[in-house]
């Protein structure tokens, strides 16, 4: 790696204290980023030693692997400068850039833009001819179609879409990235993953938190904002796709885009047959008792943002014409379970009547543990000739394989240039194309309701197909 400088932007709040620091410390103690330099800047007028001083309790904190003789190597490469998102002032850091250099914003998202554009008058996005420059966004890029665009159109001003790197940290996660690997190196695979054998697929993404201490970013987003419009979203191209012709980043987001743009559009007419939402009301998780969402602190009485959000999308192309995809995510549901579930259509033919075989599931999880579990029925041991359901689950990971954080699969990427795990604009784009009559639906009216600790909404249910059932999230999928 050549030398290179990071400079994140907003060095002085919780994305950086929480996540990004404790990445770059792991990723520099594997000896992965010795040459770089990470200048913070913030608007606090703090020395150098005082944003050491900062990062060091962020890293005792969050850093699971923190020791103090690597945070003494670690130190050396941090470098502070304050002031304020304004072309004369950040071009205080000018002499400290290598000729390589990325950009990261780690700010609210308003910012997005004014940042960017205030580096582009700093002269900051023109790449010197020995290196480049390198722009990283954190999601959400936008809060619906037009905001997405009017920002894509400030950033443009000074920087290439190629110079632009769009986080959505579920793209750096492992389970997401075995998607890809496990539908594409199988043989047994490609063949049956379409309509023909496929009868329908769940994605859900249930969490027991609640709002936590981020009610005004929180209660203007809501679920399908905050979830569905782009973590949910790219589960879904990633299931969905076609396999790739060739390994390149620019294919595969073209392929990932071509799902979008193949899913039947919803209409401002059958919303209600598209998407359900839903807000807790007090209750139980676990032996915990938690307040309803319009009685946390910071949301009021009355808010009608929804905690849980539930989609069905269908795809009309040839591999997925009558396969409905079912999405859905909350807050403060029964437990963290997250998969992606695909259930093949029935077996035909006779079968004794004691076998009932029951429809066979992949299923990929990734919360509470990373595995892939596959549902088939096999003999019941006996005398008769009974069949009963068997799980055949592989563990994602052995002891012995060391496993990355989505911050540090991303940072590396970031740094070397690797567009794989990050979005282009025209996905951010169709993603919000896709939910712009459900985002105008649910601007008035009111959410279902539904109690803490419960699967979400009852109304959820309207979604379904025939004969079709929401795997248990109490349960952890069991249906
Ligand atoms: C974030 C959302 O993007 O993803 C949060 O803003 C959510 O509301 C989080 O809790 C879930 O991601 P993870 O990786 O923490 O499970």
């Amino acid at each position: 790696m050549a030398a290179t400088t990071l400079v994140i932007l907003g060095a002085s709040g919780d994305l950086t204290k929480r996540l990004l620091m404790p990445a770059l410390y792991r990723l520099h103690a594997l000896g992965l980023t010795r040459d770089l330099r990470i200048i913070g800047y913030a608007m606090e007028p703090w020395s150098r030693e005082r944003f050491e001083q900062h990062i060091h309790k962020a890293l005792q904190a969050f850093s699971p692997d923190y020791t103090p003789a690597q945070w003494n190597r670690f130190r050396r490469q941090l470098d502070y400068v304050g002031g304020q998102l304004q072309a004369d002032q950040l071009l205080a850091l000018k002499d400290k850039l290598d000729p390589t250099a990325l950009f990261y914003l780690a700010l609210p998202p308003p910012l997005f833009g004014v940042a960017a554009r205030a580096l582009g008058e700093a002269g900051f996005a023109k790449s010197p001819r020995n290196g480049w420059r390198r722009l990283v966004v954190e999601k959400p890029f936008g809060t619906d179609l037009a905001s997405a665009q009017a920002l894509r159109q400030t950033m443009h001003t000074h920087w290439d879409e190629q110079q632009i790197l769009r986080i959505d940290h579920f793209l750096g996660k492992e389970t997401t990235q075995n998607l890809m690997v496990f539908r594409f190196a199988n043989r047994f695979i490609e063949p049956i993953w379409n309509a023909q054998h496929i009868a329908q697929v769940q994605i859900t993404y249930a969490e027991t938190l609640g709002v936590e201490k981020r009610a005004a970013y929180y209660d203007k987003a809501g679920a399908l904002r905050d979830m569905l419009q782009n973590h949910l979203m790219q589960l879904f191209s990633l299931t969905a796709m076609a396999p790739l012709a060739e390994w390149d980043p620019e294919v595969l987001r073209n392929h990932k885009v071509e799902v979008l743009r193949s899913t039947v559009p919803i209409t401002t007419a059958n919303v209600n047959a598209h998407a359900v939402r839903g807000q807790y009301r007090a209750g139980q998780i676990g032996r915990k008792k938690v307040p309803g969402y319009r009685n946390e602190p910071g949301i009021a009485r009355s808010s009608c943002t929804e905690t849980f959000a539930a989609l069905r999308l269908e795809i009309d192309n040839w591999r997925w014409r009558g396969v409905p995809f079912y999405l859905r995510s909350g807050k403060r549901l029964a437990t963290n379970y997250s998969e992606i579930a695909v259930q093949f259509r029935e077996v035909p033919g006779a079968l004794p009547k004691a076998v009932q075989a029951g429809n066979n599931w992949m299923i990929f999880r990734i919360r509470p543990t990373e595995q892939m579990d596959l549902l088939v029925t096999a003999k019941r041991p006996g005398l008769e000739l009974a069949g009963r359901p068997v799980v055949l689950t592989a563990p994602y990971a052995s002891p012995e394989d060391r496993e990355f954080s989505a911050y540090e699969q991303l940072l590396m990427d970031a740094i070397e240039g690797d567009r794989t795990h990050f979005l282009r604009f025209d996905e951010v784009e169709w993603a919000w194309k896709l939910l712009t009559p459900v985002l105008e639906a649910w601007q008035s009216g009111a959410p279902d309701f539904y109690a803490a600790g419960s699967d979400g909404p009852s109304t959820q249910k309207r979604l379904l197909d025939p004969g079709h059932a929401w795997r248990s999230i109490a349960r952890n999928g069991d249906v």
